[in-house]
């Protein structure tokens, strides 16, 4: 062996940095949405930055990899902490920032997000990794820097930095190639289309994804029970525009010109790529009564609305080139009514 090495002459070795940890984080969409991870990636990139800790001269340095499934696929992101063994679940950004603060600086991991704290040792479940994280932690004697002799490297390193960082997110786009923001559609005459829409913000909601609701029609001082949950709930934008219903409205131009102007607050919404599902409650009324170009309006959409950005559009009349549009159409049809069959009266928790 050591014959052939000679025979093969110097070999080039590689030559690897010091670091000090390396998380990995989830993108691959079961246990939390693959955006969720990106944002959390992003959010460690630009810590590291502010701390110095993307210095490839400083051992104490802080790789963060977007990884493929962790095996755990439940109560994401799912983030392991390298080579301490920690594994910590439902990470938000909130919880991102106290895992940099007090694990990756401090040394203390943050018991609230450990995975395995959930469960007794040896009680875990059969899709929890085996490594618990109990042992305790060194934390990272950390002084920043001294940077001006080395600007001119770091500068290059910071450059490396962000070129691996685009293409972990160009990898993470190609495999969420399969993944896309939904238009859906529930139309129909039946009751049920707004609710079935709450349904989604619900779960959404869970999900800690961004959501806005924007009411094209309902009366902007309605105090409907969904209003007041989305309330309790909190995180959730809620905009009225509508001066009330079509049928009832005492001024047309004047509902006609709140729900236009509702359609461009819409549109500054869905370019602004804050929300991860926008709800647009009654807005296939725009398109039937002509307030707004159908054509006009979808093409702007198609245009404009940002990939993995859920719609959700409410209304009966759902024109048909807003059917072809979608991604999921729902025609809600009334089988059966209170009010119709029994002259029960609208009841506040169930209809409104
Ligand atoms: S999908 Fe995230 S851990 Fe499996």
């Amino acid at each position: 062996m050591q014959a052939k090495e000679e025979e093969m002459g110097e070999i080039d070795r590689p030559n690897m940095r010091n670091y000090g940890r390396q998380l990995f984080i989830c993108n691959h969409g079961d246990c939390a949405p693959a955006e969720e991870a990106e944002r959390l990636n992003r959010l460690v990139l630009e810590r590291n930055r502010q701390q110095q800790l993307n210095k490839l001269r400083n051992p104490h340095r802080i790789k963060c990899t977007l990884a493929d499934c962790l095996g755990v696929c439940q109560g994401g992101p799912i983030l392991v902490v390298y080579p301490d063994g920690i594994w910590y679940h439902g990470v938000d950004e909130e919880a991102m920032e106290r895992i940099y603060r007090e694990h990756l600086i401090g040394g203390r991991p943050v018991e609230a997000f450990i995975f395995h704290r959930q469960f007794p040792a040896g009680q875990e479940p059969a899709y929890a990794p085996d490594m618990r994280g109990d042992d305790p932690l060194t934390p990272i004697p950390w002084a920043p820097l001294e940077t001006e002799a080395e600007s001119e490297e770091e500068e290059e390193v910071d450059g490396r930095v962000e070129e691996t960082a685009a293409e972990l997110r160009r990898m993470a786009a190609r495999r969420g190639r399969k993944k896309k923001g939904l238009v859906i559609v529930n139309t129909g005459e039946g009751k049920g289309k707004t609710t079935a829409a709450l349904g989604v913000m619900t779960r959404a909601w869970g999900r800690r994804m961004k959501i806005g609701v924007i009411q094209f029609l309902k009366n902007e001082n309605a105090r409907f029970g969904e209003i007041l949950a989305a309330e309790r709930m909190g995180d959730i934008e809620w905009i009225s525009s509508g001066d009330g219903w079509t049928w009832t409205s005492d001024d047309m131009d004047e509902t006609v010109a709140r729900a236009r102007h509702a359609w461009s607050v819409c549109q500054e919404r869905i370019v602004s790529s804050e929300y991860d599902l926008l709800i647009l409650d009654e807005f296939t009324y725009l398109l039937h009564y002509g307030w707004v170009d159908g054509n006009e309006a979808l093409a702007w959409l198609e245009a404009n609305k940002p990939r993995m950005l859920h719609l959700v559009i409410t209304g009966r009349y759902a024109p048909r080139n807003l059917i072809d549009f979608a991604d999921l159409v729902t025609e809600m049809r009334e089988v059966k009514h209170p009010f119709a069959g029994q002259g029960i009266r609208a009841q506040a928790g169930i209809e409104y």
